[in-house]
């Protein structure tokens, strides 16, 4: 397992490849899915063994309304059942969920899930799970001038900063995407700025703690400079965790 002087406080995961993993068995969509809890399950399980802080998931884009309905319909049903079946032991594992997006246009079905679940795991101080669910980057950043505007205080990099989703828990160190593809998909836009990025080509239900190591390694070997110089890092006490 990777020393913990080298782990990232914050892990962001794109969580892809889901249907490709089913495709190969001949399986339906929706079973790639629910593999895919499992294989969350497992990660959340070792980013708390590893002494992660913040492990932010994408589970269901702005964008993903646009698949089709029976697969729309299946992840709300793999969401509510997920939560009822993993909530007692999250609670006991110390893991305090968060759901992070737009909750309106969420069935009433979802939304009292997901306070629910949010509400039982408050107390809990090992693992900040975040739960991105039609969530976009792009929304995140509207959503948070928006309500700036609306009280009128100046836009600034620090007060738009301060308003968006993930402000309570800071940037994310280290970003994750499995399934081979090399792009953000408008995850975390403004979040990522410094972030490292770690592209894994294994499907996301095969992603295991041994692909976790690997890029938490690659993590650690690489260099943060925030606009800085490799000189000044080298005699810069703090690195600021965002800027
Ligand atoms: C992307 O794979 C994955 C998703 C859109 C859903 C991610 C959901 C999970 C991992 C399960 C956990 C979900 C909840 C609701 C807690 P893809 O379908 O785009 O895969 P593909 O690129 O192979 O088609």
């Amino acid at each position: 397992m990777t020393s913990s002087k080298n782990v990232p406080h914050h892990i962001a995961m794109v969580m892809d490849g889901n249907g490709r993993w089913a495709a190969k068995r001949f399986l339906p969509r929706i079973a790639g899915h629910r593999q895919g809890v499992e294989s969350l399950k497992r990660i959340v399980r070792a980013c708390a063994q590893r002494g992660v802080g913040v492990l932010t998931v994408f589970a269901f884009s702005s964008e993903n309304w646009n698949r089709p309905a029976d697969e729309v319909s299946g992840l709300m049903d793999i969401l509510a059942m997920a939560l009822s079946r993993e909530v007692p032991q999250l609670k006991r594992d110390g893991v305090r969920l968060r759901f992070i997006g737009l909750r309106s246009g969420l069935s009433e079905r979802v939304a009292r899930g997901l306070a629910d679940a949010e509400t039982a795991t408050e107390s809990n101080t090992t693992l900040s799970l975040n739960v991105c669910f039609n969530y976009g980057g792009r929304w995140d950043i509207v959503d948070a001038a928006s309500r700036l505007a609306q009280t009128g205080t100046p836009i600034t990099e620090q007060s738009l900063g301060a308003a968006l989703s993930t402000a309570y828990c800071g940037d994310p160190d280290l970003i994750i995407r499995t399934g081979g593809e090399r792009r953000l998909s408008n995850f975390l836009l403004w979040q990522a700025a410094y972030s490292e990025l770690h592209f894994s080509d294994l499907l996301w239900p095969d992603f295991d703690e041994a692909a976790l190591d690997a890029a938490i390694d690659d993590f650690a070997s690489r260099e943060r400079r925030f606009g800085m110089t490799s000189a000044q890092v080298a005699t810069h006490s703090s690195i600021p965790a965002s800027i």
